[in-house]
């Protein structure tokens, strides 16, 4: 009898772990079951996938969505159909909110919200502080806690650990990743009267928000995490003076790069788009730039992340610096770094390392970001030679705008599969919400039935 499967993705290119081959890929019960050639198997769908390539679920361990606070525009609901329009199959949601995600309670209001509006898989941060850093070492195993997350220079909301001992109190307790804002905000306070001063200027973002600044704050950061044995991740690097530091440190210390940084650069971006590109850390000069491909090309940079913040138009039209920092990123990510790829600037095997590898990797997810047996069925289709122009039209962020617009870029996600389940197919995000939350290595010993971390099975799709 033939063998059958729930789904085959039949002739695609996969990005396997170790090589890049044409294959066919049969899933069953929302899990890889098998690689290779299934030419005699059966299927419920088959997904035709010769001249695309199939990479691991692409995860993007740095967004903003905004729930539960009414204060902002976005939500869960539409950030992560954003992610799925964009090839992501999973997001890790920072905890800068209103309120704060730094409790249990505030942790639930968000996984609940999730469980009925998150169209990709999810997991969140829990924003540490030396507040609620005595709890960190319980609360930081809940169900969804993917880390902990510090700000030490502020950014949008409320989250601040500035000092040495607020950052050591929260590394002191607990042992998962803390990943790291890593902006001195002494320094910056200091600089907006000096450099700032009075200034509406956009264009001197860089230098209030100065190089400098997050020297200072990924130094002081890297001697606490040695102090108290913690590993740190720092986030969205932005000079090419830290990279030095960093590689000192591989063994506590790992690291992301923002497709923005990588893509725009100052001071053109600040001249063509004003505010539309304000972010923290800021886009600075080419040498910075440069500095970061070449990190990503020699394999210094861990994870890329989109730091997702939708931000509306209307808020970033307010006159600087009263104009919040971020731009909306998680759907551009995938296109505007295949692009790259064509355009040479990096391989696919080094993005699938950046987005899927290196997030399993640092944050020690359990069952995903690889293609290999056993492992849930989650891929990012791709065709290589799409040539597209991103719109803003496109965007399904409330946000409904991107800073990418009007680029015209080659490499385009075709498709999303989620455990098995197609979420998006050209462009078009469809069913039901049907996210879950991301598990890990680390806590798996504090799943509970209660958690509701079941695989998506067949009975389940059909009665939804
Ligand atoms: O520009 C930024 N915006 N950087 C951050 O770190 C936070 C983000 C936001 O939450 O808006």
């Amino acid at each position: 009898m033939a063998e059958t499967f729930d789904l085959i993705l039949r002739g695609g290119t996969a990005v396997l772990p170790g090589m890049t081959l044409e294959v066919d890929i049969g899933v069953r019960d929302g899990k890889i079951a098998a690689i290779g050639d299934l030419e005699g198997a059966a299927a419920d769908n088959v997904i035709p996938c010769r001249g695309l390539h199939i990479l691991p679920g692409v995860i993007d361990t740095q967004v903003h969505f905004r729930e539960p606070g009414a204060t902002h525009k976005e939500d869960i609901e539409h950030g992560t159909m954003a992610a799925a329009a964009g090839g992501v199959t999973a997001v890790f949601e920072m905890p800068n909110t209103t309120p704060l995600t730094t409790t249990p309670e505030t942790l639930a209001q968000k996984m609940d919200i999730a469980s009925q509006t998150a169209y990709c898989d999810y997991a969140f941060y829990l924003g540490g502080t030396a507040i609620n850093a005595r709890n960190l070492p319980e609360w930081e195993n809940l169900p969804g806690v993917c880390g902990i997350k510090i700000f030490m220079g502020s950014s949008t909301g409320d989250l601040l650990s500035a000092t040495d001992d607020e950052v050591r109190t929260v590394l002191a307790n607990g042992h998962r990743v803390v990943a790291v804002h890593a902006e001195d905000e002494m320094m910056m306070n200091e600089n907006k009267k000096t450099i700032l001063g009075d200034s509406n200027n956009v264009n001197l973002h860089p230098a209030w928000r100065s190089p400098e600044s997050c020297v200072s704050a990924t130094n002081r950061l890297l001697r606490i995490a040695r102090d108290c044995g913690r590993r740190v991740h720092v986030l969205h690097i932005s000079t090419a003076e830290e990279l030095d530091i960093l590689a000192q440190n591989r063994d506590i210390a790992t690291c992301e790069v923002l497709p923005n940084h990588l893509t725009l650069a100052a001071p053109e971006c600040y001249e063509r788009l004003g505010t539309r590109a304000q972010q923290n850390p800021p886009i600075r000069e080419r040498r910075h730039q440069d500095a970061l491909w070449q990190a990503v090309r020699n394999g210094l940079i861990d994870i890329l992340g989109s730091d997702h913040a939708p931000h509306t138009l209307e808020e970033k039209g307010k006159t600087y610096p009263a104009s919040p920092s971020g731009t909306p990123g998680v759907q551009t990510l995938v296109p505007v770094m295949l692009n790259h790829v064509n355009e040479g600037r990096l391989t696919l095997e080094r993005f699938v390392d950046l987005t899927a590898y290196g997030p399993a990797r640092i944050h020690q997810i359990a069952g995903k970001g690889r293609i290999c047996p056993g492992y849930d069925a989650d891929f990012t289709i791709v065709d290589m030679k799409a040539r597209k122009e991103i719109t803003a039209k496109q965007q399904k962020s409330k946000a409904g705008w991107s800073p990418y617009e009007g680029m015209k870029v080659t490499g385009w996600p075709v498709a999303t599969i989620i455990r098995g389940q197609i979420v998006m197919q050209d462009g078009e995000v469809s069913g039901l919400p049907r996210g879950l939350p991301v598990r890990f290595k680390e806590t798996l010993a504090g799943e509970s039935a209660a958690a509701t971390i079941v695989p998506l099975t067949r009975n389940r799709q059909q009665s939804a």
